[in-house]
Parts: C-alpha cells; sequence; structure tokens
C-alpha cells in the first residue's frame, strides 16, 4: 500500500514544478479522492491556503487541533473563518484519558520546567490527536514555510513523511512574510489579529509571544527553551 503511494509522490514531484497550488489541489483530487486532509492553526499562511481551499471543501478536509490552551484571538479566527467559506473545520482535541491524569499529576504550566516537560504536554495537546486526524488519509497539506527555520528550509515541497506513512504536501513553504501578508490584505481575508501585535509564528498562549525587534521568526514560540529546538513533534519526520 505504502510502496503504490510512494510511487504515485514521485510521479507527483515531477509534475509539481508545472502547477500552481489551485492545479496541484485539483489533481491531488483527482488522484486521492476523500483522502486528502489541510491542517490549520488559523496562522496567515493557513489562511492563504485556506482561500484556496475553500472553493473545493466538499473535497479537502480541513482540521484544526484544538489544545485547548489557544489565544482567544485565534478561536475568533477560527469562527470568522468558518463564517466566511461557510466550510466545516473539524476539531481534534486531546483525549481526556490521556490529558487529565498529566494535569493531576503536573499541573496546568508543567511545560516552563523542562523540554522533556513540555514536549510531553505537546505530545498529548498535538502529536496524539493528530495522528488520529490523519488516520486514512493519503496526503496531509500544511502551511509550513522555509523562511520560519534553518530545518524548514530542507525540506522539499513535497515530501513523503515516514512517520505517518503519507504524501506530505506544503504549498507555501517559498512564499515569503511579505507574500503572504499581502495576498491577505488585497482580498480582505479574515486572519489572526496577533498577526498585528508583532506575533509572527502563532501556537500556545502559554507558549508564543510577540517578536522583539530583529528576532527571528520562531523566536517567540517556546522563547525560554534554546534556539533551533523549536519544533513540538508535529513536523518531525
Ligand atoms: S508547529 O509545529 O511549530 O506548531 P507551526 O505553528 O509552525 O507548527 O505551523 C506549521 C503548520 O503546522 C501549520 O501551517 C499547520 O499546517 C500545522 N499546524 C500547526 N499547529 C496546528 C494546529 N494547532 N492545528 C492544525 N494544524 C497545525
Ligand atoms: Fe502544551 Fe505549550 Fe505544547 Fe501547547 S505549545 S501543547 S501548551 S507545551
Amino acid at each position: 500500500m505504502s510502496a503504490v503511494l510512494q510511487q504515485e509522490w514521485h510521479a507527483l514531484r515531477d509534475l509539481l514544478p508545472s502547477l500552481s497550488i489551485s492545479g496541484m489541489f485539483d489533481v491531488l483530487c483527482e488522484r486521492f479522492t476523500g483522502a486528502i486532509t489541510f491542517s490549520t492553526s488559523f496562522s496567515n499562511e493557513d489562511q492563504v491556503i485556506i482561500d484556496h481551499v475553500g472553493r473545493i471543501s466538499d473535497r479537502i478536509k480541513v482540521f484544526t487541533l484544538d489544545t485547548g490552551r489557544l489565544f482567544p484571538e485565534t478561536y475568533q479566527t477560527w469562527a470568522e473563518t468558518v463564517a466566511w467559506y461557510n466550510i466545516t473545520i473539524e476539531a481534534y482535541f486531546p483525549e481526556a484519558s490521556e490529558l487529565e491524569p498529566y494535569l493531576h499529576e503536573q499541573g496546568p504550566n508543567s511545560f516552563y520546567r523542562s523540554p522533556e516537560e513540555r514536549k510531553t504536554c505537546c505530545h498529548i495537546r498535538k502529536v496524539s490527536p493528530l495522528k488520529r486526524a490523519l488516520r486514512g488519509n493519503k496526503v496531509w497539506i500544511t502551511g509550513l514555510r522555509a523562511e520560519h527555520s534553518p530545518e524548514r528550509q530542507n525540506l522539499e515541497q513535497l515530501e513523503w513523511d515516514e512517520a505517518h506513512q503519507l504524501i506530505k504536501y506544503h504549498p507555501l513553504l517559498h512564499w515569503t512574510t511579505a507574500s503572504v501578508n499581502s495576498y491577505i490584505r488585497e482580498r480582505r481575508l479574515p486572519y489572526n489579529v496577533l498577526h498585528d501585535r508583532g506575533f509572527a509564528s502563532i501556537g500556545c498562549a502559554p507558549c508564543t509571544r510577540a517578536l522583539r525587534p530583529g528576532e527571528p521568526l520562531r523566536a517567540g514560540r517556546w522563547w525560554w527553551e534554546e534556539a533551533g529546538k523549536k519544533e513540538c513533534g508535529l513536523h518531525a519526520t
């Protein structure tokens, strides 16, 4: 099964340079009917992608991982996006059976104590629900961008995701922040207002702050941890 899918991935990589985002979506929809899903955190890049998906949302599923610790502004963007495109966004929440004992034992803010504690929280609130969200899919679309970190500069726009055994597509991998922002501005799309307050990359509220002048784009994520290791495990390969 995955060998066949890997062959499809090779063929699609050859096609990629000649296709627009919508063109690629059409090809994916033709080949993988009912098995394509887009993950959104309602960041500006995700809003650009949803603007492409919104028109064909009967063919591409959309989901978000509601960690339970998102900013009020993110929930607001979620609500506005559903209303704007009249689409369904599936929500995946942490399993109570994992989260409740963790909270009883470690309290609500254990992520500040050590990288290990932080990764445990990310695992329960993000990585584990992600597995459920991706189940049964063959293509996972994300808003990852190369500009966000040196590690992301090494990504391919169309990847084989060994961990989840599916094809991963990052349509905006090579877009700049300026082009993402102007796409949203020109079309007056709904967006997370935290971006206007200095937030570049937006995750959970207790783990994200606005950037200070000159800081790299992911400096506001888990800012108390060593730079260069700012991943939560969603995109581990
Ligand atoms: S993270 O790994 O550090 O959290 P980042 O915030 O850069 O990821 O977002 C990159 C992409 O990961 C987003 O464009 C989106 O596709 C996916 N993603 C991140 N957080 C979520 C979330 N809470 N729900 C759904 N998808 C998410
Ligand atoms: Fe937990 Fe923070 Fe990870 Fe969110 S980003 S899942 S609150 S450690």
